[in-house]
């Protein structure tokens, strides 16, 4: 009963069978090999346009070294207050681009646009002691299992363009998002006005493979020293190449999200229709945060149910009782039907 994240899942046996391969023989080393350009030539396909694709390590690094690209000296990114960069990264996006993050509220993880605006707002042309804007991160699908709609994406991006500010996302959960809008990787980034992705694989049947995709392939030269510098060129780099192979061919990624966010439906679904927990909210891609009875998670947990508990967020305005407590369940494409029929037996 593993619901505690989708980094927790192993690795797709396609993605598995493709490391045994690139282990034997020889190629060119720091990502000139055969692999790396078929997989590059790859991305471009899927994206619908040449794009610049960068391997490297974490979500972390991707996030890092894409805002990196924004660095100014005095430069401000905006995010949710929830994101991954501001919450979860050890403050490794400041350190890599010398940016300051600004927290931009918003529902359901999600930025809002008006805030959005009144934040650059507070940055006047040449205002030296405030600072001046320079990017907006995003998260699809957000840290709470939400999603920005194709339309929401727009409106941020279009704002980001006004203001002259690079539009990045974070796409750790890139896959579950798109399969959850049924839309094509071009509506979803660079249509919409992303100039870079950060394009999470490891969490959806990678080992290890997240890469870095800009949209303006003629800035790769430029990330080409934050990556290196970053500590994020690989050597035997066929072993990112060879999971994202793997991972892009036959719409295994896809699949696999589709799998995931079926199991969370699942889940939604069962907890639900018990009087022992109720939703915080939808979940729309392969998280779900129902509210427990302390008692009761705590008897999940005892049984080997694995699952976080999770603050309540800032703009979560239902009332949560004292003997309550907001969960996290992550689904995979690992997650089985019975994994979920197992957990539900627990709270029958
Ligand atoms: C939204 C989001 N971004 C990025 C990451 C990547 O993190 P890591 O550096 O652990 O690979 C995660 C992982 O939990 C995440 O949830």
């Amino acid at each position: 009963m593993f619901f505690a994240s989708d980094n927790w899942a192993g690795a797709h046996p396609a993605v598995a069978k493709a490391l045994g391969e690139a282990a034997a023989g020889f190629d060119p080393a720091y990502g000139s090999g055969d692999w790396d350009k078929r997989v590059s030539q790859r991305f471009s396909e899927i994206f619908e346009r040449e794009v610049a694709v960068f391997f490297v390590s974490t979500g972390t690094a991707a996030n890092s070294l894409s805002l990196s690209m924004a660095g100014r000296p005095g430069g401000v990114v905006f995010c949710h207050p929830e994101a991954h960069i501001r919450e979860d990264e050890c403050g490794a996006p400041e350190f890599f681009s010398g940016l300051r993050l600004h927290p931009v509220d918003g529902v359901l993880g999600k930025i809002d646009a008006d805030a959005l605006s009144k934040a650059i707002d507070r940055y006047p042309p040449c205002f030296v002691h405030g600072g001046r804007p320079v990017a907006l991160s995003i998260t699809q699908a957000t840290e709470i299992g939400t999603l920005y709609a194709l339309d929401e994406i727009d409106a941020l991006g279009r704002l980001a363009k006004q203001s002259n500010l690079m539009l990045h996302m974070d796409g750790a959960r890139f896959a579950n998002a798109l399969v959850a809008l049924d839309c094509s990787p071009a509506d979803m980034t660079w249509r919409r006005g992303l100039d870079m992705l950060s394009f999470g694989g490891t969490k959806n049947g990678c080992w290890c493979a997240e890469a870095v995709v800009l949209f303006d392939p003629s800035r790769a030269e430029e990330f080409a020293f934050h990556h290196k510098r970053g500590a994020q060129l690989f050597s035997k780099s066929r072993f990112v190449a060879a999971q994202f192979e793997a991972y892009l061919t036959d719409d295994l990624w896809l699949e696999n999200a589709r799998h995931a966010n079926a199991m969370a439906s699942l889940l939604a679904d069962r907890l639900s229709s018990l009087p022992t927990a109720r939703l915080a909210w939808k979940p729309q891609a392969n998280e779900v945060f129902p509210i427990l009875k302390k008692h009761t998670a705590a008897r999940l947990q005892a049984e080997g149910a694995k699952f976080y508990d999770w603050p309540a967020p800032g703009w979560y305005g239902q009332p949560i009782d004292d003997d309550e407590m907001l969960c996290r369940f992550v689904t995979s494409f690992a997650t089985r039907e019975e994994d979920i029929s197992q957990l539900l037996s627990l709270l029958g």
